[in-house]
């Protein structure tokens, strides 16, 4: 399993200005955590509550389509080409880049197995878009399209490129063999075409918004296509699930991280949550993260319907990199941060560095490994931060595998959940992003949003220099 340790948040360790008396604070929230799990599993199965996600680690049906499918369509592409945004986009990035060998893309078909190289379209960029337009083989790629409202902006008119590139290269009919849509089982759009042309669809459930979304067909199917154990992943989710079913705050890691980032916020001014993980295949799961953090979090009205504006701004770091750049600030410049580190204990690969130019002064390091290496700059960023009096946590996964990579996700996903309790927010909502999309709609001309539209032109002709 993997581990957390909240020692550096401890004020015993980095002095009561900064850090929390945690087994005081734990002893006084244990009633309130254990309410807050007993009821987050209480309510996941009643519709309307957004907590479909809790379930997905048991949807044994979807694996098995998903499986099915994958298994069907083996060998018969090069490429995979997954269009979504957010959401739709961010977990299976995290999960593939996490998961696959490093440079999937560049790897001959060998390499890879003969499954197929796979792109993450998640922004409108002309330029990039193209570019890799120019580089795909329409012939040999499969198009996954995946959004939940089935009407995004961005990935239905992305979708619209592509189907035109598709037709072009493989013909009318046949174009449809290569698009799988996974979008809501009725409504929306991209439901609406994939009936009328006649594709494979894989559903997004209800009850899960996008964020939550990885362990649906989502991120199964691009997952299971690419080659990555998925029963693997199941099982992570669904032993991290057991563990997080504990009532009880001693014994439930993701209600102690919930517990140490709420606090720090609301009582020590920390507003800003860094995730840094130590290793490049984890990047991602930052961006992914970030987004989780603050689509949950960032709100403005209580359950209660009280004004407020709350939530912890995310910010994404990578170690060891971001020590060359972030780390002064986090040591020296404002005390207004928790910093979850995630470290691994074994990497896959050891990586010796050999004893050469021992005449000089990097001799010392002839003879280590890289891994190492590593493991060292994590350790002495801990202590750094923790000289300065700044409060870490650190999860450790015991090596890059779909099964912690699975646990780690759910983890931080029940986090953000015990978390919005916690802030007395409707955690599953995003009426933020909404709005922005609406706003798109209009400014696009979409059918409905006229009145809007009007409005938004003088409100831009306001805000724009001319
Ligand atoms: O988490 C969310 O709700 C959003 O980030 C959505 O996933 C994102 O806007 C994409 O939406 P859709 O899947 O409807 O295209």
């Amino acid at each position: 399993m993997i581990n957390f340790d909240y020692r550096n948040a401890d004020s015993s360790v980095i002095g009561s200005e900064n850090g929390l008396d945690l087994a005081n604070e734990f002893s006084q929230y244990k009633d309130r955590i254990r309410e807050i799990i007993a009821d987050l599993n209480k309510r996941k199965d009643k519709p309307g509550q957004w907590l479909q996600w809790m379930n997905l680690g048991y949807n044994e049906e979807t694996l098995w389509y998903v499986k099915e499918y994958a298994s069907m369509v083996r060998g018969r592409f090069d490429n995979v080409l997954v269009l979504g945004i957010g959401g739709s986009a961010l977990g299976g990035l995290a999960v593939t880049e996490a998961l696959l060998k490093p440079y999937w893309n560049l790897l001959t078909p060998e390499q890879r197995n003969n499954f197929p190289r796979i792109f993450f379209l998640d922004n409108i960029d002309p330029d990039t878009m193209n570019g890799l337009f120019e580089l795909l083989d329409f012939k040999k790629t499969l198009v996954n399209v995946i959004t939940k409202s089935g009407s995004t902006a961005e990935t239905m008119s992305q979708f619209m490129i592509v189907k035109d590139l598709l037709v072009k290269a493989v013909g009318e009919d046949e174009y449809r063999k290569h698009v799988v849509a996974t979008t809501d089982k009725q409504t929306g759009v991209l439901r609406q075409i994939a009936e009328q042309e006649g594709y494979k669809t894989f559903v997004v459930p209800d009850d899960v918004g996008g964020r939550f979304s990885v362990f649906s067909a989502v991120g199964l199917l691009p997952f299971a296509l690419a080659g990555i154990d998925i029963d693997e992943i199941m099982n992570g989710i669904k032993d991290m699930d057991l563990a997080l079913k504990n009532t009880d705050i001693n014994e439930n890691i993701a209600a102690q991280s919930a517990l140490i980032q709420f606090l720090m916020d609301v009582k020590k001014g920390k507003n800003l949550s860094v995730m840094m993980p130590y290793s490049s295949r984890l990047r991602y799961i930052s961006d992914w993260y970030v987004q989780l953090w603050a689509e949950s979090l960032g709100k403005c009205e209580t359950l209660q319907g009280q004004h407020v504006h709350v939530g912890p701004t995310p910010i994404k770091a990578l170690g060891a990199t971001d020590q060359h750049s972030q780390i002064q600030l986090y040591n020296e410049g404002p005390n207004d941060k928790i910093i979850t580190f995630i470290r691994v204990e074994n990497f896959d690969t050891q990586l010796e560095i050999p004893k050469i130019f021992e005449y000089t002064g990097i001799g010392y390091l002839g003879g280590k490994t890289i891994n190492a290496l590593m493991n060292a700059e994590a350790d002495s960023t801990r202590v750094s931060l923790s000289d300065y009096a700044r409060p870490t946590v650190t999860i450790t996964l015991p090596k890059i595998d779909g099964y912690h990579v699975a646990q780690l996700i759910y983890m931080l996903e029940i986090q953000a959940a015990i978390a919005g309790e916690l802030y007395n927010i409707n955690t599953f909502n995003q009426p933020g992003v909404e709005q922005a999309k609406n706003y798109t709609y209009a400014l696009m001309g979409r059918a409905g949003y006229e009145d809007s539209a009007k409005s938004l032109q003088s409100k831009l002709e306001m805000i724009t220099k001319s």
